[in-house]
């Protein structure tokens, strides 16, 4: 079924926060996918750099490049009219210095044309935020478990508990709205503290591994559609089981390909 929906951006992602309407966010690196997802009611899109995990196969995201993020984000842009774009800034393209970060964040949005940029940290980077966004640059912040810490913290592992680690991930989430961000990602944190963050700022939180109290919800696609099975998190629900008919058509084309049944004369020009 395809869905009729009014344009999702920066500006009506702070509304909808204000309204108590509930935001919904996946991730998309393709230009078909991105047409699907505009045809239905989904508010936005993340060009997430887990592209490195479910696209490349790396083991983490760290190996992504701005290139890459550039590429995969203006195929997705291309497929959309309605449906808000943010697109991931890479490891170590905001890190080494403010400067670079503008830059590459500039890059990013010029290139692909997408909405908005998205970077990881919360207290350490709110001067580059800050710089981002001043540059004219919409940003959306990610903090809880950031993957691009995967060496720091050992393996993707929940963030916030206890509660020295969660007044952290409080300050960082507080940082990234005062540096100007237009909402942010809490990603794998205990419920109770999301809650709490998300009634505490004014900008919307969208949660991954948060709880249900966020303003918005995001997921992985290729999670969520059962297409990509290396490994699941807890948080993740799958609302279809792709892999499964993708397995059993490549498997009925192989038989029809080989039982010689495949191209009937329809499929063959005379
Ligand atoms: O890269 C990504 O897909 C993300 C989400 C997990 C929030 O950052």
């Amino acid at each position: 079924m395809t869905t009729q929906k009014s344009k999702t951006t920066v500006a009506t992602f702070g509304a909808m926060k204000a309204e108590g309407k509930r935001i919904s966010m996946l991730t998309c690196y393709d230009y078909t996918t991105a047409r699907l997802i505009e045809e239905s009611s989904v508010n936005a899109i993340l060009v997430g750099d887990s592209l490195g995990n479910v696209m490349l196969g790396y083991p983490d995201t760290l190996a992504v490049t701005v290139d890459d993020m550039i590429t995969y984000g203006a195929a997705v842009v291309r497929g959309v009219k309605n449906t808000m774009v943010v697109v991931d800034m890479p490891f170590m393209s905001y890190q080494v210095t403010i400067e670079e970060a503008v830059r590459n964040a500039g890059r990013i949005l010029k290139e692909t044309h997408c909405n908005a940029v998205k970077l990881e940290g919360g207290q350490s980077i709110r001067e580059t935020i800050a710089r981002i966004v001043a540059a004219g640059i919409p940003v959306m912040g990610h903090v809880g478990m950031t993957p691009q810490s995967v060496m720091q913290y050992g393996g993707f592992k929940v963030q916030g508990r206890g509660d020295e680690a969660a007044e952290r991930v409080f300050q960082d989430a507080l940082a990234v709205q005062e540096a100007g961000a237009f909402a942010v990602v809490l990603e794998c944190v205990p419920a109770g503290l999301a809650s709490e963050i998300t009634q505490t700022l004014h900008i919307p939180t969208i949660g991954i591994g948060a709880g249900v109290d966020c303003d918005g919800q995001v997921l992985v696609t290729q999670d969520m559609l059962g297409q990509y099975c290396d490994y699941g998190p807890k948080f993740v629900r799958r609302f279809a089981q792709v892999g499964d008919t993708m397995r059993a058509a490549f498997n009925a084309y192989d038989e029809a390909v080989k039982g010689g049944e495949f191209p009937s004369e329809k499929e063959t020009f005379s």
